[in-house]
């Protein structure tokens, strides 16, 4: 019988200066065996910015909006998360060895735990960005229901010792954009309800990646991305994943979707805080984000 490790809710471990999940930590040594393939797209994302959302938008180009094929498997398997390694469960690098090329690759990795051939390849990137409140109040109810992260505690005490800052991640993705093959999306952009979005940022991967699709094609993919559709989609509402890994009625994992919604979290006090606390760690750098639509 195999061995299989405990790892619910474990304390985070550093590499390189970062804190990881145990599990995610686990995962660096055998990723180092990596080879990235130049036709491979990575899809890189804090936690909670929209990470399940694009990777349904590109598996749908993939797939030339084929409906049965993107609802085959579920998003994680179609997409493989490169650094996962939930005990039991196949590996981001076990999934990635049975995915025919040209493959998808969705990674959180901040830029000292990538595998450094994924740049030697020049492996192209869609990165996406949301606003850092919404990405705070998002992290706290998956904190809460993803059970190989540790107990989070208070909304209080979380957002004050936020153990993974979102701030590190959005600049030195942004500051590689200006030397690697990035297209660097903003949630807000995609989630801004006026016309044309989200048509306008789908045209903008659908360029990026070098395909076109007929328009309704494109009006089909918008549909079927929508967070109501995600959200009833079992293929892309995680609860295909054990319930000892992820606890939907503690919190869903497809919970809101919206822009703006940290207002209704925020004290006046908390936001003032994080305001003085974030102009500090992004002094210097151009990104700015929209906190509501
Ligand atoms: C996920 O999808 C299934 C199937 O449509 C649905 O029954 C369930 O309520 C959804 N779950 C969540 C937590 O959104």
């Amino acid at each position: 019988m195999e061995l299989i490790q405990d790892t619910s809710r474990s304390p985070l471990e550093y590499m390189k200066g970062v804190l990881l999940i145990k599990c995610f930590a686990e995962a660096l040594g055998p990723l180092q065996s990596f080879q990235a393939q130049p036709d491979d797209l990575l899809i890189s994302t804090y936690p909670k910015s929209g990470t399940t959302w694009v990777n349904k938008i590109l598996d749908m180009i993939y797939q030339v909006g084929d409906l049965e094929n993107c609802n085959r498997a579920p998003i994680y398997i179609r997409v493989p998360f490169l650094e996962a390694s939930d005990p039991g469960e196949p590996s981001g690098l076990e999934t990635l060895k049975d995915t025919p090329a040209p493959r998808l690759i969705k990674s959180h990795l901040p830029l000292a735990l990538l595998p450094q051939t994924l740049l030697d390849q020049k492996v192209k990137v869609v990165y996406v960005a949301r606003n850092p409140k919404d990405v705070a109040v998002s992290y706290y109810h998956f904190h809460r229901m993803e059970k190989t992260h540790p107990e989070p505690g208070t909304w209080d005490t979380t957002l004050c010792h936020c153990p993974l800052p979102a701030s590190p991640h959005v600049q030195e993705w942004w500051e590689l954009s200006h030397t690697h093959p990035v297209l660097y999306l903003f949630y807000e952009d995609m989630k801004e309800v006026r016309p044309p979005n989200p048509k306008r940022e789908i045209q903008k991967i659908l360029e990026f990646v070098g395909r076109s699709l007929p328009e309704e094609t494109v009006d089909l993919m918008v549909q079927h991305t929508s967070f109501r559709e995600m959200k009833k989609n079992p293929m892309t509402n995680y609860t295909t994943v054990p319930q000892e890994f992820m606890d939907h009625s503690i919190s869903p994992f497809m919970r809101k979707g919206m822009a703006g919604d940290w207002k209704t979290t925020f004290t006046v006090a908390q936001n003032e805080r994080f305001d003085a606390d974030y102009a500090e760690k992004m002094a210097g750098c151009s990104l700015s984000f929209r906190s509501e639509l």
